[in-house]
C-alpha cells in the first residue's frame, strides 16, 4: 500500500471528525479513531502507517481540528512580551489578563525576583542531581519546613512539577490490590497518578457526597488501600469541596484522604490557608495534602505534606523524586518568599476575594452562565460549545481582553468554556470592563 493512500485515509477520517463534530459535537474517542486508521494494510501482512507515522496519531488529528479545519484563528500559544500580570502584552497590545494563576500578584514581585537571584548566584540554575543522591541546598529544606508548617502537619516534600508530584504520589503509594475513588472533575494529573499504580479506579458524581460513602458502603472491603482523591478549588469550576464531609465518610470507611490543593492555596480562606483555613480543620485530618508552587506561590514545581512517615516513604522511594533531579534552588527560593509574603500581607487574599465577588456578580446580573463558580479567583462561563468558546475567546482577544477556551476534549463538549482567573492585581474598573465586553459579545 503507497504511503498517499494511507494519507487520503488520514484526510477522510479528518473529513468524518469534523463533519461529525459540527452535526452532533460528539467525536469518537481516540481508540475507534485508531481501528479505524490501522485497519488499512490489515490482513496483508503491511504494518500500518497508523502504527509508525507521528502525523496519523488519533490524538493529533482531535487536538488540531478546530484550528486546521474550522476556520478559526489559533488560540494556543500566544506569546506574552513580558511577565505576564493583570494587563499583558501581546503582538504590541495590552490587554486586560484572565489567562493565568498569578492569583496574588506574587510572580514578578520585586522580593520574590530578589530570592530567586540570590539563590541563583549563589547556588546557580540548577540541583544539578537528585536530592537524595547528589544532596540539597539549605531553601529546599526550608521551603519544605515551611510548607509542612503552613498545612499544620510533620513533614513535606517538594518535586519539580506539580502534575508530576500528582503522577509520583499516586502511583508510589497505591497498587493493584487497592481502590483510588475521585471525584468526576478532578485534574487529570490524578487520573494518570491512578493509571500508574494500577489500583482500580472509581468516580463519584462532583460534590455528591451521599454517592461516594454508598460506593464505598458497597465495595470497601474488596480491596486494601483505598484513597479518595478531591480538589479543593475546582480548577475548571471555581467550587469547594465539602471538606468536613469528606474526612467524616474517610474516617467511616478507613480510607485515606488526599486533597489537592493547587487552587485553593493563597486563595481560599481568610488568609489564603487553603480549604483547611477555609473551614478551620486541623491539618492531620487530610492524609494527603498535595499543591502546586505554580500558582500562587509563583515559582514551578509541586509538594506533597503530611505525616513523617508518608513524606519519608516518598523522599527515599518514590522514583518520580528519588530518580529526579531536585528543584531548581532560585525557584525553590522564589515560592518560600513568596509564601512568607502571602503570610505578611493577607490583604492580598482579601483584595481577591473582593475582586473575585464582583466579577461573579457582575457576570450574574448580566445572566452570563458562571456555572458552579462560588467566586474565588476561578469564574467560568458556560458556552457548551467547543466552537463558539474559541470564537468567543478570539472576539475578546480582538477588543483587549486575553482568556482562555476550554474546548473539547480537555472538557466534555457541553462543558466548553471560557476560563477566567481572577488576580488580587486588577482594577475594579478592568473587572467592569470585562463583564461588559463579555456580555456584549455573547449578545
Ligand atoms: C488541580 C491541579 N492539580 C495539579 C496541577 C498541575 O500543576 P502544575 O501546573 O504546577 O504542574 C494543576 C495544573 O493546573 C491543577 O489544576
Amino acid at each position: 500500500m503507497s504511503r498517499s493512500h494511507y494519507g487520503s485515509l488520514v484526510d477522510k477520517v479528518r473529513e468524518e471528525l469534523v463533519h461529525r463534530f459540527l452535526q452532533s459535537k460528539q467525536l469518537p474517542g481516540s481508540e475507534e479513531i485508531l481501528t479505524v486508521l490501522a485497519s488499512e494494510g490489515k490482513g496483508k501482512g503491511e504494518i500500518p502507517a497508523a502504527f509508525y507515522q507521528f502525523d496519523q496519531f488519533p490524538e493529533l488529528l482531535l487536538s488540531r481540528m478546530m484550528v486546521d479545519h474550522l476556520n478559526v484563528a489559533d488560540p494556543f500559544f500566544k506569546c506574552h512580551e513580558g511577565g505576564a500580570g493583570a494587563i499583558t502584552q501581546i503582538q504590541g497590545r495590552q490587554l486586560i489578563n484572565f489567562s493565568n494563576y498569578n492569583y496574588l500578584g506574587l510572580n514578578g514581585h520585586p522580593r520574590v525576583n530578589q530570592a530567586a537571584l540570590e539563590a541563583m548566584q549563589r547556588y546557580g540554575t540548577s540541583a544539578s542531581a537528585s536530592r537524595l543522591v547528589g544532596g540539597e541546598r539549605p531553601v529546599h529544606r526550608q521551603l519544605e519546613e515551611a510548607l509542612a508548617e503552613f498545612y499544620g502537619v510533620d513533614d513535606c516534600v517538594a518535586m519539580v512539577s506539580g502534575h508530576a508530584t500528582n503522577v509520583n504520589t499516586i502511583g508510589h503509594l497505591f497498587g493493584p490490590k487497592d481502590l483510588i475513588i475521585h471525584d468526576h472533575l478532578i485534574h487529570n494529573s490524578i487520573l494518570e497518578g491512578i493509571k500508574l499504580s494500577g489500583a482500580a479506579r472509581r468516580r463519584f458524581a462532583h460534590n455528591d457526597l451521599v454517592a461516594l460513602d454508598h460506593m464505598l458502603g458497597e465495595i470497601r472491603g474488596q480491596f486494601e488501600r483505598v484513597l479518595v482523591v478531591a480538589e479543593g478549588l475546582y480548577s475548571m469550576d471555581g467550587d469547594v469541596a465539602d471538606l468536613p464531609g469528606l474526612i467524616a465518610i474517610k474516617k467511616q470507611h478507613k480510607c485515606f484522604l488526599m486533597v489537592d490543593e493547587a487552587h485553593s492555596l493563597g486563595v481560599l480562606g481568610k488568609n489564603g490557608g487553603g480549604i483547611r483555613d477555609h473551614f478551620n480543620m486541623a491539618g492531620p485530618e487530610v492524609d494527603i495534602w498535595m499543591g502546586t508552587l505554580s500558582k500562587s506561590l509563583a515559582g514551578c514545581g509541586g509538594f506533597i505534606a503530611g505525616s513523617r512517615s508518608m513524606i519519608r516513604l516518598l523522599k527515599y522511594s518514590a522514583s518520580g523524586f528519588v530518580f529526579s533531579v531536585g528543584m531548581a534552588p532560585p525557584l525553590a527560593a522564589a515560592s518560600l518568599e513568596a509564601l512568607r509574603i502571602l503570610q505578611e500581607e493577607p490583604q492580598r487574599v482579601q483584595r481577591l476575594h473582593t475582586l473575585s465577588n464582583l466579577f461573579l456578580k457582575r457576570a450574574r446580573e448580566k445572566g452570563i452562565d458562571t456555572g458552579l463558580s462560588q467566586g474565588f479567583s476561578i469564574i467560568p462561563t458556560l458556552v457548551g460549545n467547543s466552537l463558539k468558546a474559541v470564537r468567543l475567546s478570539n472576539q475578546l482577544f480582538e477588543r483587549g481582553i486575553h482568556v482562555h477556551a476550554i474546548a473539547y476534549p480537555v472538557v466534555e463538549e457541553q462543558a466548553a468554556r471560557l476560563r477566567f482567573f481572577v488576580s488580587s492585581q486588577h482594577e475594579e474598573s478592568q473587572i467592569e470592563a470585562a463583564v461588559t465586553t463579555l456580555a456584549e459579545v455573547l449578545a
